[in-house]
């Protein structure tokens, strides 16, 4: 029996690997641990499979005592590494938040590992694993011609965000230099799937063409990301944590590079389809451009030959199936649905957020 540390699992992508872990036979106990900030709920840990190999634990990854206390009292020998301030808009109108939890944060469980697991060897060195979650937007955007991202291109951050998390993997990769902590790190496109926060784009627009309200479409909408389908994601990760090789990091990326204005239409055609009767229909009339996020990154795609060449994994969803699977889900679990967009912190970022960009409800 394996011990994981999950921090963040009670986000989007954490909440959903946590049950994969639970589904998949990977014999795993999980120890979750989540600060529950406005974008963990656990309305996303609810119906576990095999609830019995999960524990959670609500707390903040700052709180060194906390860390320490759960990796003694649960004997970790993995740490999987979610727990962040993940979106972009909220990392332009206020960044500090991002610093103490993506660097500060990362920094208090690295020091954690390297106290239990080299200092004091609670754990042989060969059976643990610090396993770092991170995303493509450290590498900064792409013109159009230029080559996807690859394992070895330079970071170039351009949002808070971006340069917290550049941050955080760049204090990761010293543990394995420094002190020889075995880590891995893995670098993500845009996900997209069940229990994602509304505030990102395609739960957004779900919920939007659903109750009619405008779909803000940020400049002229032909900015490009590569879109993931959730589960493949969590899929990749275990695979790396479990087969990577210590110090290296791992691209993670879904071959699917629509314009986010495709990616609106994608969403607008299924509604269209599954939803004749709605007054809604064309959904795509809702579309309303606003003013453009400052400092957007234009494309971001995702050379993913090291994994499917070292560990033999690719995307299962292509871009229709996973759209399909999601809106499936949304339409499925009102009730999620309420339960996190009633928080009154939601509302009030849609205010902040739209608002000032001049779209008009
Ligand atoms: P999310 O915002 O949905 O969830 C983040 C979780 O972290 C929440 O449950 C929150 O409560 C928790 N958290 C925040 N601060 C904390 C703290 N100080 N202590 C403990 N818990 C805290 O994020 P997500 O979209 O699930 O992303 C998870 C990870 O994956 C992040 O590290 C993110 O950078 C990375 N990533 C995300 C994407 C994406 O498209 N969503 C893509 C690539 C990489
Ligand atoms: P988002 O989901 O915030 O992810 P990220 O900024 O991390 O890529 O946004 C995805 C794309 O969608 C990005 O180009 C910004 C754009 N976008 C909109 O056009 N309108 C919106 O309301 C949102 C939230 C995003």
């Amino acid at each position: 029996m394996r011990n994981v540390l999950v921090t963040g699992g009670a986000g989007f992508i954490g909440s959903n690997f946590v049950r994969y872990l639970l589904q998949a036979d990977t014999g795993v106990q999980i120890v979750n641990l989540d600060k529950l900030t406005y974008a963990g709920s656990l309305e996303n840990l609810s119906d576990l499979p095999d609830p019995d190999r999960h524990i959670f634990v609500e707390g903040d990854i700052l709180d060194s005592e906390l860390v320490e206390c759960l990796f003694r009292d649960h004997d970790i020998d993995m740490v999987v590494h979610f727990a962040a301030e993940t979106h972009v808009d909220r990392s332009i109108f206020g960044p500090a938040d991002f610093i103490q939890t993506n660097i500060i944060g990362t920094f208090t469980l690295l020091e954690a590992a390297r106290k239990l697991w080299l200092t004091e060897e609670l754990k042989p060195l060969e059976q643990v694993r610090f396993h770092h979650v991170s995303t493509d937007e450290v590498f900064g955007t792409l013109a159009p011609d230029d080559p996807a991202f690859a394992e070895t291109t330079p970071y170039a951050p351009n949002s808070p965000y971006a340069a917290s998390k550049a941050s955080s993997d760049h204090l990761v990769r010293s543990y394995y230099h420094t002190y020889g902590l075995p880590v891995t790190i893995s670098n993500c496109s845009n996900n997209y799937g069940p229990y994602q926060f509304p505030e990102k784009l395609i739960p957004l627009m779900i919920l939007n063409a659903l109750t009619g309200k405008p779909l803000p479409v940020y400049g002229d909408g032909k900015q490009i990301r590569d879109w993931l389908y959730v589960e493949d994601h969590c899929e990749a990760i275990w695979l790396v944590v479990e087969q990577g090789k210590p110090g290296e990091t791992y691209n993670i990326g879904g071959n699917n590079q629509p314009v986010n204005l495709e990616v609106i239409g994608t969403i607008c055609d299924i509604l269209d389809e599954w939803l004749p009767a709605s007054p809604n229909v064309p959904h795509d009339q809702l579309i309303q451009y606003v003013t453009d996020r400052p400092g957007h990154d234009r494309r971001y795609a995702m050379n993913i030959k090291k994994i499917e060449q070292e560990l033999g994994w690719k995307p299962r969803e292509s871009l229709s199936t996973g759209m399909q699977k999601t809106v499936r889900w949304y339409l499925d679990h009102p009730d999620w649905v309420t339960a996190v967009s009633d928080q009154s912190d939601y509302q009030s970022w849609i205010d902040k957020n739209y608002v000032e960009r001049g779209e008009v409800e």
